[in-house]
């Protein structure tokens, strides 16, 4: 099933348990809320795949002019219900629907690793991106698609579609999994500087042998000037 599909299908469901307050996905939220000191009044800010326009709300009350796109119609009929003014599209992230050096900040949370090959994807949010503008993250971490593929004799290096339960397992999606080298790869260290790489346990997260493992991670990384 296209993943555009999977969440048309669910996204007022996702909307609905997303709004709750009591889910690792709002717990992870405040984590990455609390590194956005950077985001000023005026920023043009985009938000990759904003899902139902919950953090596009935020962004606005950072004094950002927010702009989000996503593949799904369902969940931009929802966010552009959020937020009437804003400049929601539909569109894949793969072939970002902006003009370059548009954006001072682009975001994006729990999306891009559902595109099987991220390097388009970097490309883009590098083209859109001012010079000097900052690119954050949030992703499920290879090892959680990892640890938890239902195949467990599996290779890591090999990229399989695997079940990603979000939301307290109210909500199933299937995406490709990835390995570290494909986020930290030659296009990232060459085009921007990272400043700052967080990973952290997920409590949603299943329990093998009681072990605690990542279960997502922060990447934040400017552009640099003059490429
Ligand atoms: C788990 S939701 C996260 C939504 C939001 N960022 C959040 O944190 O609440 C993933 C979103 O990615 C979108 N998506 C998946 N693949 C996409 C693609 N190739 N281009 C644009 N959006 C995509 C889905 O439609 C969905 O809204």
């Amino acid at each position: 099933m296209e993943l555009s599909t999977q969440y048309n299908n669910f996204a007022k469901k996702f909307s609905e348990v997303h709004d709750t307050g009591e889910n690792s996905n709002n717990l992870n939220r405040k984590l990455f809320y609390s590194y956005l000191d950077f985001v000023k009044p005026g920023m043009k800010l985009l938000d990759v795949a904003c899902g139902d326009g919950l953090d596009l709300l935020y962004y606005k009350e950072l004094g950002a002019a927010v702009y989000g796109i996503d593949a799904s119609k369902e969940m931009v009929a929802l966010a552009q219900s959020r937020m009437p003014d804003a400049d929601i599209r539909t569109g894949l992230f793969e072939s970002l629907p902006f003009e370059e050096n548009f954006f001072d900040v682009v975001l994006s949370k729990y999306a891009i690793m559902t595109s099987s090959d991220l390097k388009p994807v970097f490309k883009e949010v590098h083209r859109v991106l001012k010079p000097g503008g900052v690119m954050m993250y949030l992703v499920t971490h290879p090892f959680r698609q990892y640890f938890e593929k239902k195949d467990n004799t599996a290779d890591y290096f090999e990229q399989q579609i695997v079940d990603s339960n979000i939301l307290n397992n109210t909500i199933l999606v299937k995406e490709p999994s990835h390995t570290m080298n494909e986020y930290l790869n030659d296009f990232l260290f060459k085009n921007f500087d990272v400043q700052l790489f967080d990973e952290q346990w997920d409590p949603s997260a299943e329990q093998i042998d009681g072990k605690k493992y990542p279960g997502f991670f922060i990447l934040k990384a400017v552009k640099r000037q003059g490429i």
